[in-house]
């Protein structure tokens, strides 16, 4: 053992002079204090309480000192670590208890929510609008009919007056089924309806049939390869072209409102004889000036093309079983897409068709 230096001067250990001390122990209990949570004071102890901090440093001094002077620096220091230690402690104990308390708060579930609450999505609006025009004819006493997707080629065709060479079967670009020659297509329109409806019952008839029809187009802004009609078909005693324009004006005005009427253009479908496309008064500017000149909607017409009508071809009710001499008849058929685009101003035919339930939502949701 060698003997301690006589010369050393305990004055020169800075490191464990009280204020120096007490200046270590004041540092490490700001910053005990400052720590915001458990990894900020495990920051705190590794540097005021570690291995390399001042106090732990200074501890190691105390060897250097004369032995007179050991005993009261190791006080001191032993002092100063053990306040440190419990702060240390202390604020460790409250921020756990701190930690806990923010846990129970952000991992609350709340039983009381309502669990049966999820969006169920909303009917397609077409759906809803083949059923307004449903009730639309029903309220006049008519009943609704339907037909097949698949169809024979000779209802959708033959029996219409659109014979093998009829130059207006190119009208129709037709899906048709496998084998080429097995006579099925995926129905054009929805006119095959009226042939089955005359071959099933016996007038008086007065029916609409709402349904799906398609035909070759290419998926744009204004057409789709599949979409919907309305067909209607009258067949009773002294039926007129009359009746047919009071009908569409009826169903003109239901549909988009008090005014709207139609008006008819001569034109040619192989089914009826006289045929007429029907317009609908425009429902932008009501075909009134000034509005009318400068109206995008009609282009200036005052008019919208709305669909196909005319008295039934003697030839189809010949065709189908009824007697051309007694009844006569009407018929029509118009696109519901059209008729809800115009209702509702929607101005792309991809949105009907997407499926997308944001579009749908805007009609409506229902709550069961
Ligand atoms: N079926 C015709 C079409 O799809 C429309 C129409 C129906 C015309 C009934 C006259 C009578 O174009």
């Amino acid at each position: 053992m060698s003997a301690p230096n006589s010369s050393y001067d305990p004055v020169e250990v800075t490191a464990l002079k009280a204020d120096q001390v007490d200046a270590m122990v004041s540092a490490a209990l700001a910053a005990v204090a400052a720590a915001r949570d458990l990894d900020g004071l495990k920051a705190v102890r590794s540097a005021h309480a570690g291995d390399r901090s001042p106090l732990a440093l200074a501890n190691r001094e105390i060897g250097a000192l004369p032995p007179q002077a050991r005993k009261d620096a190791g006080m001191r220091v032993g002092r100063a670590r053990s306040a440190v230690n419990q702060a240390l402690a202390a604020r460790a104990v409250e921020l756990e208890a701190e930690a806990e308390a923010r846990m129970l708060v952000e991992e609350t579930v709340d039983v009381t929510l309502p669990w049966d609450r999820e969006p169920r999505g909303a009917r397609h609006p077409l759906t809803t609008l083949q059923e307004l025009v449903g009730d639309v004819f029903v309220a006049m006493g008519w009943e609704v009919a339907e037909g097949p997707e698949l169809e024979a080629e000779w209802l959708n065709f033959d029996a219409l007056n659109l014979g093998p060479d009829h130059p207006a079967r190119t009208m129709q670009d037709t899906f048709w089924l496998e084998p080429a020659d097995g006579g099925l297509v995926l129905r054009t329109h929805t006119s095959p309806v009226q042939a089955r409806t005359m071959l099933e019952r016996t007038p008086p008839i007065y029916v609409v049939c709402p349904g799906r029809v398609f035909r070759t187009d290419e998926l744009d802004a204004t057409h789709t390869p599949v979409f919907n009609q309305v067909e209607g078909l009258v067949v009773d005693r002294g039926i007129t072209m009359a009746h047919l324009k009071g009908t569409l004006d009826h169903f003109a005005e239901a549909m988009f409102g008090e005014g709207i009427t139609t008006r008819f253009r001569p034109s040619y479908f192989p089914f009826t004889e006289p045929s007429a496309e029907v317009d609908l008064v425009c429902f932008v500017c009501r075909g009134q000036e000034p509005a009318v000149a400068t109206c995008r909607t009609c282009k200036g017409e005052g008019w919208i093309e709305w669909g196909g009508c005319g008295v039934v071809n003697p030839r189809v009710l010949t065709a189908c079983g009824v007697d051309a001499e007694t009844y006569t008849g009407f018929a029509f058929g118009m696109g519901l897409e059209r008729t809800l685009m115009f209702r509702h101003g929607v101005g792309d035919m991809r949105d009907l068709v997407e499926g997308d339930v944001r579009f749908t939502e805007a009609f409506g949701t229902e709550i069961s």
